[in-house]
C-alpha cells in the first residue's frame, strides 16, 4: 500500500527540478499497485516528465506545479517494454504503453548478472579451459551490448555480448590480461547463454597494468597547490538553479543523459536574456575498427545503450573537483524500481581560467588586467573500461563551452609474438589497442532572446585579385542563411573558414543586426565505417558535424529513442527526412564531435585525459565586452609572480599606478 503521508511529493519549487526520492518512490509505488508489477517487470528508467516549454516558460514562483514522472519498464517474462506515464499529483497512471520491437537501455543490475550467468555457463568455462583457466574466479567479463547486425537467431532477443580478462590478483588490472577469442551472447531475459564464440586462443599478455597508487611509486618534488576561496564561492544555489555572477543556470540530471542544462541566461541591462532553453548529451557512440571476428561488432552507444547518468560517479572520495565545492545527489532506481542515490554524481565550483583580457598602455605603463574565472558544472561517468567527464562551463564574457574529458582504460586484446596489429596499437608486449573512435552529439535547444531564432552558415571567401583587391590581401565573410532541415546538415570545412551562427531575427544589438551566438568548435573528425555499416546505419547522426531541427518534444536524441539492438534509421536522419523549415522558428541545434583515437603506448596502462569540445560564444549578442565589467582581482595570498611581493601579505593585479606586483 501506498503510504500517503510519507510518500507526499516533495515541495519542489521549480517544475525542472530533477525528480526527488521521494517521488521516485511514489511512482514506483503507483506503477507498482496499478499494474501489479512483480519482480519479473523491471525499471529501467525512472525520470521526471518534463512539462511542456510553454508552460514551463510561463511558470512564476509559487504557482502550482504538476509533476510528472515517465518510467521505462522491461517485462522480462513477456520480452516487451512498456513506458508508463504517472501523476504524482493525483497519485495515478495517466498512461501505459507497450512500444513494439525495441530493447531499452541495459541496466546496471543486468551488468553485474550478466557476469555471473556467464561465469557459471558450461561453455564458458571449457574455453576457459582450452586456455589452461580452471578458475574462474579472477575472470573479468564485461557485457557489451551486442548491436544489429541482421543475425536471424539474435532477432528479438534481449542480448549482450561478453567479453572477458584475467586478473593476476584481486588489485591487478585485468585489461592487461584480455582472454582473446571468447565472445559469450547472454540472452538477459532468459538469463542464460544463447552461444559461446571461440575463434581461437592467442597467448595471454603478461606484462601488469598497475596503475594504483600503491602499485606505482610516485615523483617527487610536487608542493601542495591549494586552491583558497577565504571568502567561500561566489555562486548561490538554490535547488538546482544556479545564480553566478550575471549567469542564470537550472541544470538537471538523469540516467540517460546525466548533466542537463535548463534555462540558461545571462543578465544585461538589468534583463535576463535567455540563451539555452535545454542543452545535453543526446548520444555518444565508440565505434572500433578492427575486422577479425571477435571484435568486429564492437561499437558502444554510451548515453542511448546504457545510460551514462546511471554510470556516474560518486564524487564523495576523490579529487575530481578541488576548490570551494558544492556537490549534487543524483537519484535514480535500481532495476527492481528500488531508489539508487549517487551521492556528490554532480560538482559545482568556480576555477581561474588564465587572463581574461589584458592591455598594457606603452606611453603611459598603465596596466588594465582581469583573470578570467569560469563556473564547472561537472559530472564522470565510468563506462565499463572507459571514463568520461562532461563538464559545462560559463565564463565571464559570455561564453557557454562543453568539454568531455576522457581518460581510463583503453579496450585491450591480445595478439601473439612477433605480430603488429594492423587495426590498432601494441602497446605493451602482446597488447594490442583496437583503433576507435568516441563521438559525441549534443543537443542544444536554443533561446537566443527568445524562442524564434535562426542558423547562418558563415564562411570566408578570398576576394579575387584585380582594381579592387589590388595586392591579393581581401577576404570577407559570408552569411547564408540556412532555411530547411537538408540545408543546415552541414560539415567543418577548414578552406572556407565555415562557421554557424545562431541568432534571433527580431532583436537587433547596437549597430542593427540580429543578436547572436556562434559555434566555435574544437577537435573534431568524420566515421571510418563504410556507409553501409551497421554503425552508420545505427550512428547516422556521426555522419555530419551539424543538424538543425525545429522543435518537436519528441525528438530528443540523436539516435532514436532506443538505440539498443536497433536496426538503424532512427534519430537525426529520420528527424530531419521531412526537410522541415528551419527558419525563424523555435530550433533545436545538435552538434556532432569525434575524437580520433589511435592509441598511443603512452595511454597505457590508464590513458592521460583527453579532452575535445566546443564553445557558444556570444556574436553580436552583447553591445560591447560583457567582461569589461569584471574587477581587478585583489589578491590576498598569491604572490603574482614578483619577488618583491612575496614578503606582502596582499597584492593587487593591474593597478593604475604601474608599480604593482603583477602585470609587467
Ligand atoms: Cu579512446
Amino acid at each position: 500500500m501506498i503510504n500517503e503521508k510519507e510518500l507526499i511529493a516533495g515541495q519542489v519549487a521549480h517544475p525542472l527540478e530533477p525528480l526527488t526520492a521521494r517521488e521516485i518512490e511514489l511512482a514506483v509505488a503507483i506503477l507498482k499497485q496499478e499494474r501489479s508489477l512483480t519482480m519479473l517487470q523491471r525499471f529501467v528508467t525512472v525520470t521526471l516528465q518534463e512539462p511542456p516549454k510553454e508552460k514551463v516558460l510561463a511558470f512564476r514562483p509559487g504557482d502550482p506545479i504538476e509533476r510528472e514522472a515517465f518510467a521505462v519498464i522491461l517485462d522480462n517474462a513477456e520480452e516487451r517494454t512498456y513506458e508508463a506515464v504517472v501523476s504524482l499529483a493525483e497519485r495515478k497512471l495517466k498512461s501505459w504503453t507497450y512500444v513494439p520491437g525495441v530493447q531499452p537501455s541495459v541496466m546496471l543490475d543486468e551488468f553485474m548478472e550478466c557476469e555471473e550467468i556467464v561465469k557459471s555457463d558450461p561453455g564458458f568455462l571449457e574455453a576457459l579451459a582450452r586456455r589452461g583457466i580452471t578458475d574462474a574466479s579472477m575472470v573479468m567479463v564485461d557485457p557489451w551490448s551486442a548491436g544489429n547486425f541482421g543475425v536471424k537467431e539474435e532477432e528479438g532477443l534481449r542480448l549482450l555480448r561478453a567479453m572477458s580478462w584475467i586478473k593476476s590478483s584481486e588489485l591487478d588490472n585485468g585489461y592487461a590480461h584480455p582472454l582473446e577469442g571468447i565472445i559469450a551472447y547472454v540472452d538477459m531475459n532468459k538469463k542464460q547463454v544463447l552461444k559461446v564464440e571461440d575463434y581461437g586462443a592467442v597467448k595471454i599478455p603478461s606484462q601488469d597494468g598497475q596503475y594504483r597508487s600503491d602499485q606505482v611509486a610516485a615523483r617527487g618534488g610536487i608542493k601542495p597547490l591549494d586552491i583558497v576561496q577565504t571568502d567561500g564561492p561566489s555562486f548561490e544555489v538554490e535547488g538546482h538553479h544556479i545564480a553566478w555572477q550575471k549567469w542564470s543556470i537550472r541544470f538537471g540530471f538523469n540516467p540517460r543523459e546525466g548533466l542537463i542544462l535548463h534555462t540558461v541566461g545571462y543578465e544585461d541591462k538589468g534583463r535576463l536574456r535567455p540563451i539555452l532553453y535545454r542543452a545535453s548529451l543526446s548520444e555518444m557512440v565508440v565505434p572500433y575498427g578492427d575486422p577479425t571476428p571477435a571484435h568486429n561488432r564492437q561499437n558502444a552507444f554510451d548515453a542511448g545503450e546504457y545510460g551514462i547518468g546511471m554510470l556516474a560517479n560518486s564524487l564523495e572520495l576523490g579529487c575530481d573537483c578541488v576548490g570551494e565545492i558544492r556537490y549534487f545527489d543524483a537519484f535514480m532506481t535500481n532495476s527492481k524500481g528500488e531508489v539508487a542515490r549517487i551521492k556528490n554524481a554532480v560538482c559545482l565550483h568556480e576555477e581561474d581560467f588564465g587572463i581574461g583580457w589584458k592591455h598594457t598602455d606603452w606611453r603611459t605603463d598603465h596596466v588594465e588586467v582581469r583573470r578570467s574565472r569560469r563556473l564547472v558544472l561537472s559530472s564522470i561517468s565510468t563506462v565499463g573500461n572507459y571514463e568520461y567527464g562532461f563538464f559545462w562551463y560559463f565564463y565571464q564574457d559570455g561564453t557557454i563551452s562543453f568539454e568531455v574529458k576522457l581518460t581510463g582504460i583503453m579496450f585491450t586484446a591480445a595478439i601473439e609474438d612477433g605480430l603488429k596489429p594492423k587495426y590498432g596499437t601494441l602497446i605493451a608486449p602482446n597488447l594490442n589497442a583496437p583503433n576507435h573512435q568516441h563521438f559525441f552529439n549534443v543537443r542544444m535547444d536554443i533561446s537566443i532572446d527568445g524562442m524564434s531564432n535562426s542558423v547562418y552558415e558563415v564562411h570566408t571567401e578570398a576576394e579575387p585579385p584585380g582594381p579592387d583587391n589590388p595586392y591579393g590581401n581581401a577576404f570577407y565573410a559570408k552569411s547564408t542563411l540556412l532555411e530547411t532541415e537538408s540545408q543546415a546538415v552541414r560539415d567543418i570545412d577548414l578552406a572556407s573558414a565555415r562557421a554557424w551562427k545562431f541568432v534571433n531575427p527580431s532583436v537587433k544589438n547596437a549597430v542593427g543586426e540580429p543578436v547572436g551566438y556562434k559555434l566555435v568548435y574544437g577537435e573534431n573528425c568524420l566515421p571510418f565505417a563504410h556507409p553501409e555499416s551497421s554503425l552508420l546505419k545505427r550512428a547516422g547522426f556521426v555522419k555530419h558535424h551539424l543538424w538543425v531541427t525545429p522543435y518537436d518534444p519528441k525528438e530528443k536524441y540523436a539516435a532514436g529513442d532506443y538505440p539498443n539492438q536497433h536496426p538503424g534509421g532512427a534519430g537525426l536522419p529520420s528527424y530531419v527526412a521531412a526537410d522541415r523549415d528551419i527558419a525563424d522558428r523555435d530550433i533545436v541545434v545538435w552538434y556532432t564531435m569525434g575524437h580520433h583515437h589511435i592509441p598511443r603506448p603512452e595511454d597505457w596502462p590508464v590513458m592521460p585525459t583527453a579532452y575535445i569540445g566546443f564553445s557558444l560564444k556570444p556574436n553580436g549578442f552583447f553591445d560591447y565586452s560583457p567582461s569589461l565589467d569584471v574587477p581587478r582581482t585583489e589578491h590576498k595570498l598569491s604572490h603574482c609572480g614578483n619577488a618583491d611581493a612575496a614578503a606582502s601579505t596582499a597584492s593587487s593585479c593591474g593597478g593604475s599606478s604601474g608599480t604593482s606586483s603583477c602585470g609587467h
